[in-house]
């Protein structure tokens, strides 16, 4: 390493003054029932079941554990309003709706913002400027294609399926909700969907928001509950389509399950994405990239970039710019609009994290993790890397989906792409460089649905995300998001 990097000190006590976002007029409900035909309705076998903040441990409500009999309920509601409202409505009307969701969300995104962030532990700033925002996005953009679908897929008759089961999962609560329930309303289905255990809340708000616009009764669905309930909701033989999004293995159990049977599918599991730096590319946008691509979020991404993959000559630098970069980014309170790094979603999955970070320490590799003070309360975990791992070891292999990033070395370019294309998963992943031919050879030669160059995490609802290998199958955003809720058949005049 060159001496001509200075070395910042960053003992000197120059700090932030906490900039809390209030929870004032935050409305939070002591409980929550299931969403079923437009009403707020009771569990039948009246089980609730507690959700928190992860960075405070403190309760903040208790939510309806849906058993068969409420699927059953949410299901013939679904059902019902398919065939009755919602696949009979003239297209343009189906749209208007989607586009007063799209509005509602976004007069209410400050209140979505704080309750995403104290339900899941995730920073102010990026519920606020990432979640919310893109939310609304997704509405926005399917609400426009809504009586657009036959301009969508030229030559080809397009039906809506019926009833959609959706499972989603807790690092983007509302975003994933969004990305489920927009596709599927405006190709004219109608929805039942499962938040994950952890974060229900904004899906309950968004419940409320649907009656606010008057969204036909049965036309979105919404039930709580832990795994029971998805695998219920998976089962019902009324569903047409099962949207998953979520773990690999639980994604195994769900083709199982619905094999042999009519059911369509779209599943989007793990990841363990490489973001491979070149020495010819800028190496302090590099450093920026590799610290959103795995440390923002807490690393709760399915296409974080967990895996480094740097150019040996660059690689002393980098692994040095980054570990300063790592010693002033600010864990702590979410709900700080100066924080970068918030609470572990839960207890569970900090064990797991952990557990990996031990892994990591017997399979050899060489641990560092940045100083910042841990608060006393909550589920917390300081930006950690590995240098010195091995292609076959688990650090390297496996979904950690925490701040848990694994460096390794390379020197030419197709040792770069043999390396990043070398584990069971294929999202996501990222170049940088500053040859633009550099950037063709190799992302043509990644096996991974997203791949960014010069930047990473970029979202738009316009752009297809989905999986290769066991990542999962089928797209969600864009045209392609739109056919995974269609039937097709050519037309006979195309
Ligand atoms: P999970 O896959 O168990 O949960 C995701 C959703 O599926 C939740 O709503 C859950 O209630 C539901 N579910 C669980 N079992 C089900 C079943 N048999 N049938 C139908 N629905 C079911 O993920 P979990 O346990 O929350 O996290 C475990 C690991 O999964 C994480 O450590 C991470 O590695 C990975 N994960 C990946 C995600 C992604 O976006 N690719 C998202 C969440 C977790
Ligand atoms: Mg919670």
């Amino acid at each position: 390493m060159t001496e001509t990097h200075s070395s910042l000190n960053f003992d000197t006590g120059w700090q932030y003054a906490p900039a809390p976002e209030s929870t004032e007029h935050i409305q939070i409900d002591k409980q929550y029932k299931l969403f079923i035909n437009g009403e707020f309705s009771a569990p039948q076998q009246g089980k609730y079941f507690t959700t928190s903040n992860p960075a405070t441990e403190e309760k903040l409500s208790r939510i309806a554990q849906a058993g068969k009999s409420d699927v059953n309920r949410a299901v013939r509601a679904a059902r019902n309003a398919y065939e009755q409202t919602w696949s009979k409505m003239p297209s343009k009307e189906r749209a208007k709706y989607i586009f007063r969701i799209a509005r509602a969300i976004q007069e209410r995104a400050r209140e979505f913002s704080v309750i995403e962030t104290l339900d899941g532990g995730k920073p102010i700033r990026e519920s606020r400027d990432i979640d919310i925002p893109l939310a609304a996005a997704h509405f926005f953009y399917y609400a426009g294609w809504a009586d657009k679908l036959k301009y969508a897929f030229p030559g080809a008759q397009v039906k809506p399926l019926g009833v959609a089961g959706q499972i989603i999962p807790w690092n983007f609560p509302l975003l994933m909700a969004a990305w489920k329930i927009a596709p599927a309303l405006a190709c004219g289905n109608t929805v039942v969907i499962k938040p994950a255990e952890t974060t229900s809340l904004s899906a309950l708000k968004l419940a409320e928001l649907f009656q606010d616009i008057d969204l036909p009764p049965g036309v979105v669905n919404i039930v709580t509950g832990d795994s029971s309930t998805g695998a219920a909701l998976v089962e019902h033989p009324d569903v047409d389509k099962i949207a998953f999004t979520g773990s690999t293995s639980v994604g195994k159990q769900i083709m199982h399950s619905i094999a042999g049977s009519h059911k369509k599918y779209s599943l989007e599991l793990g990841g363990k994405a490489a973001n491979i730096v070149f020495a010819d590319a800028p190496i302090d946008q590099a450093v920026e990239g590799i610290v959103n691509a795995i440390f923002f979020n807490q690393g709760h991404v399915c296409c974080a970039g967990s895996r480094l993959l740097v150019q040996e000559s660059v690689a002393e630098e980098l692994c040095f710019k980054l570990r300063e970069r790592m010693q002033t980014l600010i864990l702590g309170d979410p709900l700080d609009k100066n924080t970068d790094i918030g609470a572990i979603n839960s207890k569970v999955q900090l064990d797991k994290i952990q557990s990996y970070i031990n892994i990591g320490i017997d399979e050899g590799g060489q641990i560092y993790q940045s100083s910042a003070k841990l608060p006393n309360k909550g589920y917390w975990c300081p930006p950690t890397i590995f240098t010195g791992m091995a292609q076959s070891n688990r650090l390297v292999q496996e979904e950690i989906f925490g701040p848990v990033l694994a460096i390794q070395s390379f020197r030419t370019a197709s040792e770069a792409i043999d390396k990043a294309n070398n584990t069971a998963y294929g999202l996501s992943g990222g170049v940088w460089t500053d040859k633009g031919s550099k950037i063709f050879k190799v992302t043509s030669a990644l096996r991974a649905g997203v791949i960014w160059a010069n930047t990473f995490n970029k979202f738009d609802p316009a752009s297809p995300f989905g999986g290769y290998k066991e990542s999962g199958m089928g797209r969600e955003g864009g045209i392609q998001g739109l056919s995974t809720y269609l039937s097709m058949e050519l037309s006979n005049d195309a």
